[in-house]
């Protein structure tokens, strides 16, 4: 195990989680955040989690574990670019550059939204994304139905960089779940959602230790 660079005396980055719905990847990676002291071992924590749902869910838990929330409804812009740019501003807002500080991590976890080129440029190298499949099969939406109707023998999840290219991002990591007889797409989704849980907080931490390892 590596201790690399305390946050007292290295480099602090932010954590900024995007979200739209239940938020139980978001649950997961602060859960581990905390279990793991990522604040002492990588001079990381999560800052802000960043709705485009007014309900998500995941919004109450985010306030109960004590972090500060935003609501920026993609329904108030009229178009695509003008909502990112916005997004993009809040989220430049909550990533206050001090001496110590470090451009933050932005991870998407269920934000379901399609993000122009513009934002994936402004955060390339440092946006990640968990998709509930093994890509690249499997990109877009209701990936288990998909998976069971092609008859495949395994469904998983992938965490990905992002890139302009919907879920075409460098895969990060993968989990693989078997599909078994009599999967409907639910219980598939669950099982896949029990995986994510535990792939995306390691993923996640991977690329702190690889960055304070630099
Ligand atoms: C997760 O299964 C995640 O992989 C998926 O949405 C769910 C969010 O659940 N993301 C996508 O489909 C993105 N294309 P959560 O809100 O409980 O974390």
């Amino acid at each position: 195990m590596t201790y690399s660079r305390a946050s007292t005396n290295g480099p602090n980055r932010r954590i900024i989680i995007l979200i739209s719905g239940g938020g139980s990847n978001m649950r997961a990676i602060l859960k581990t955040a905390k279990r793991d002291h990522w604040h002492t071992r990588y001079g990381a924590a999560v800052a802000a989690v960043v709705s485009n749902q007014r309900e998500a869910g995941g919004l109450v838990c985010a306030q109960e574990a004590g972090v500060a929330t935003h609501v920026l409804s993609h329904r108030d812009f009229t178009d695509r670019l003008s909502f990112d740019l916005a997004l993009m501003r809040l989220i430049d807002q909550q990533d206050v550059q001090g001496p110590n500080q470090v451009p933050a991590l932005i991870v998407l976890a269920g934000f379901m939204r399609i993000l122009s080129p513009a934002f994936v440029s402004h955060y390339a190298g440092r946006l990640l994304n968990i998709h509930p499949s093994l890509l690249p099969a499997f990109a877009g939406l209701n990936t288990h139905q998909r998976a069971i109707d092609m008859g495949c023998k395994f469904a998983g999840a992938t965490v990905h960089h992002v890139t302009a290219a919907l879920d075409h991002g460098e895969i990060v990591a993968q989990a693989v779940v078997p599909v078994l007889a009599g999967d409907d797409a639910a219980g598939l989704a669950a099982r896949v959602l029990t995986q994510e849980h535990l792939l995306y907080p390691q993923a996640i931490a991977q690329w702190l230790q690889a960055k304070v390892s630099q």
